[in-house]
């Protein structure tokens, strides 16, 4: 028994692979945090390290996340060696009593720190905690293509790109019927971005960093990852669209087939972002 033998390191690795696959993880762009159940803490402490790291301060605080613990990527590791080796690619770490401090319990063997969006994927996993009474526990980010050459073409709001990929695919209004928010460029790593990014995820489960890639979350891998892949095939389809249309679309998705489609599904669709 190792301590990848356990289902939630098992998942959480399948996902890095299948970001990999996807195309979504040059070099080592794209991050993985998952903020674990108590029996799965409880199972992967036999493994943990004998003298945990040191605190770290994150320039970040939130109270309803003190004392979990989160499987994270490490800062400039690459998504394609996760599965080669976990142990030297991904870490477990541990948030201290006052909530804006984690240090290393297990993994990052070679030496290292979680990813540099981890004060993002902090704040967003207590607001997206907050808001789905403690269901969420997954925050990816990647860097799909088609959805950052989208954030060079459209008005960068949250109308716009919601609109753009509800209509591209006749699933997505019930994969995302919240809509996706929508980031202005910003430097990537800090406490600003993780702000701006966090106050979005109160309401959606999506923001798209301009310029950039996506954060997605959900309840379980399979959710977050289902949802970073539809909103970027939906990104593709829309630039298909375009590009073969020579920027000329000829009929497209209406309004109320979304409102059909909402009703059938039984989701409820954001309403201002209809005409
Ligand atoms: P990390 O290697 O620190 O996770 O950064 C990658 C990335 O995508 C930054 O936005
Ligand atoms: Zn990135």
């Amino acid at each position: 028994m190792a301590i990848t033998d356990c289902e939630v390191l098992q998942n959480y690795i399948r996902l890095c692979s299948d970001g990999w696959d996807q195309g979504w993880h040059e070099r080592n762009g794209g991050n993985l945090t998952y903020r674990m159940r108590p029996e799965e803490v409880e199972q992967c402490r036999p493994y943990f390290k004998e003298t945990p790291g040191e605190w770290v301060n994150m320039g970040v605080q939130a109270d309803n996340l003190k004392g979990e613990y989160f499987i994270s990527t490490g800062s400039g590791k690459y998504f394609r060696n996760v599965s080669l080796a976990p142990q030297d690619n991904l870490c477990i770490v541990e948030i201290n009593e006052a909530g804006d401090s984690w240090r290393i319990v297990w993994g990052l063997e070679k030496g290292g720190r979680p990813t540099s969006e981890f004060p993002s994927h902090f704040l967003n996993h207590s607001v997206r905690k907050e808001a789905t009474n403690g269901e969420n526990r997954v925050i990816y980010h990647a860097h799909p293509a088609n959805l950052i050459a989208m954030t060079y073409i459209l008005p960068l709001t949250a109308r716009d790109f919601t609109r753009a990929l509800w209509q591209s695919a006749t699933e997505c209004p019930v994969v995302f019927p919240g809509g996706v928010g929508v980031v202005p460029w910003m430097v990537p790593g800090g406490s600003d971005i993780a702000w701006a990014t966090s106050k979005l995820m109160r309401e959606y489960d999506a923001a798209v960093w301009a310029h950039h890639g996506l954060f997605a979350s959900g309840p379980d891998f399979d959710t977050t990852f289902g949802l970073m892949h539809t909103i970027e095939k939906a990104a593709q389809i829309y630039l298909l669209a375009l590009s073969a249309g020579q920027g000329k679309i000829r009929q497209t998705i209406q309004d109320d087939d979304l409102r059909a489609i909402a009703k059938e599904f039984g989701v409820t669709l954001r309403e201002e972002f209809l005409e």
